[in-house]
């Protein structure tokens, strides 16, 4: 069909270990599991005992098309768990019940989950799940304390409504899709460890009255790419999102913004703690000069007219608050003289990398999920990219952040 494109499957070629345990989000770990394999990595279930309380291995053979494994000595085969616990990738546990989180804090090996966990060595991701206040015990809470330590990735659990009559409270399990970003850091080699980042995203609105406004059809796609992409490499990311109908990235912290106004504000106050500022909104250039106050009606006498004026540029005006050695990365979107433009673009906002669109590309800019970028860089030849994901665009603009970024300390 035209226009329809080959699903990512960003886990290809990986071997995830789900392993399953007795609580009643063991239905969202079926969803997981399928999710898992969509995306393109080979899943090993293994479920507890108390697990199969709930789901059977049954539903996630014919999910995932592999053996689902419930005992440590299956058929007198006594190094299934050493296997599995090898071959994996990554071990991510979901849900996580305070039991087993008990037993995994102290180093129990009396069933073929708890087996693997001591002998993998896999990065680990737990999602624990349970009752409110099974979660604010003192004892899982000590649990959870010297997982950390031992070095495993806690993600969550979420603050919502907990099983039927349970009321509302801490102890909820992500959900799969939040999971899936957790999985996929933890399978990521952590290139920008301990980096912060500060990524701007989407269109900025500039008010003409309290119901319209001046805007662009930026929809935040590129920037929120970065941002999920940045934070899957370990960074710690400062998401500054205009509006958008996107879902915000799982991860990264947002700050929700309208005006250009309240965009440099935002930056102004991240950017003195950040390694890095990455520019991807589309900030309005101009704004009204007198927004009205009240809506302005049809009867109240002609058609109006809406002086205009320049909003701040967010990347120029935050330049003193840039910590030395930080790398800044600007967008452009060009119609003629691409590369000239761009390279005065790149003088004058002083960055170390700039992105440039051309808007009349097919599949590039505004809109759509591809792209196709230069970059532009101070001292170093122009590479043009062939039409990409802005997903791809995303890891190869981050694969620069990451050499500028080297270069920089090094000096
Ligand atoms: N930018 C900004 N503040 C503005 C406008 C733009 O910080 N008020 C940033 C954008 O986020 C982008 C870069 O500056 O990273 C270049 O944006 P662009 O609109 O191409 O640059 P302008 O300076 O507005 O130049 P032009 O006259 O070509 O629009």
């Amino acid at each position: 069909m035209a226009g329809r494109r080959e699903p990512r499957r960003p886990f290809a070629g990986r071997r995830v270990l789900l392993g399953v345990t007795g609580g009643i989000a063991a239905y969202k770990a079926v969803q997981l599991a399928r999710d898992l394999a969509l995306a393109g990595a080979a899943v090993d279930v293994v479920l507890t005992a108390g697990a199969r309380e709930f789901v059977r291995p049954l539903t996630f053979e014919a999910l995932t098309g592999r053996a689902a494994h419930t005992s440590l000595y299956p058929d007198g085969d006594p190094n299934l768990h050493i296997r599995l616990a090898r071959e994996a990738d990554l071990v991510l546990v979901a849900p996580a019940t305070a039991n087993f989180l008990a037993r995994g804090a102290h180093g129990m090996a009396d069933d073929l989950l708890t087996a693997i966990l001591l002998a993998t060595p896999a990065p680990v991701v737990l999602c624990p799940a349970m009752n409110d206040r099974m979660y604010a015990h003192r004892a899982t809470q000590d649990n959870l304390l010297r997982l950390r330590e031992i070095g495993y990735t806690l993600a969550g659990p979420a603050t919502g409504p907990l099983a039927w009559g349970e009321g509302e409270g801490p102890g909820r399990m992500l959900e799969p899709d939040e999971i899936l970003a957790h999985a996929g850091r933890a399978l990521e080699s952590p290139s920008l460890d301990g980096v912060r980042i500060v990524v701007t995203a989407g269109p900025t609105r500039e008010p003409i009255d309290p119901v319209r406004y001046v805007g662009n059809r930026s929809s935040g796609r590129m920037g929120y790419e970065i941002a999920a992409a940045a934070w899957r490499r370990g960074a710690d990311v400062h998401l500054v999102s205009g509006p958008s109908h996107l879902l915000a990235p799982v991860g990264p912290v947002v700050t929700r913004v309208e005006t250009a106004e309240e965009m440099r504000g935002a930056v102004a106050a991240h950017l003195p703690n950040a390694d890095a500022l990455v520019m991807a909104a589309a900030v309005a250039d101009f704004r009204p000069s007198d927004p009205a106050g009240e809506k302005i009606k049809k009867e109240s006498g002609g058609v109006p007219v809406i002086e205009l004026e320049r909003t701040p540029d967010v990347l120029r005006e935050t330049r003193d608050l840039r910590p030395a050695g930080a790398v800044v990365v600007g967008f452009a979107l060009e119609t003629q003289d691409v590369v000239a433009n761009g390279r005065r673009k790149l003088e004058r906002k002083g960055l170390d990398l700039l992105v440039v669109n051309d808007a009349r590309e097919p599949g590039a800019g505004f809109e759509v999920v591809t792209n196709r970028v230069t970059f532009l860089e101070p001292g170093r030849d122009d590479e043009s990219l062939p039409l990409m994901s802005k997903g791809e665009v995303a890891d190869r603009i981050l694969d620069r952040v990451e050499a500028i970024l080297q270069a920089k300390r090094a000096r």
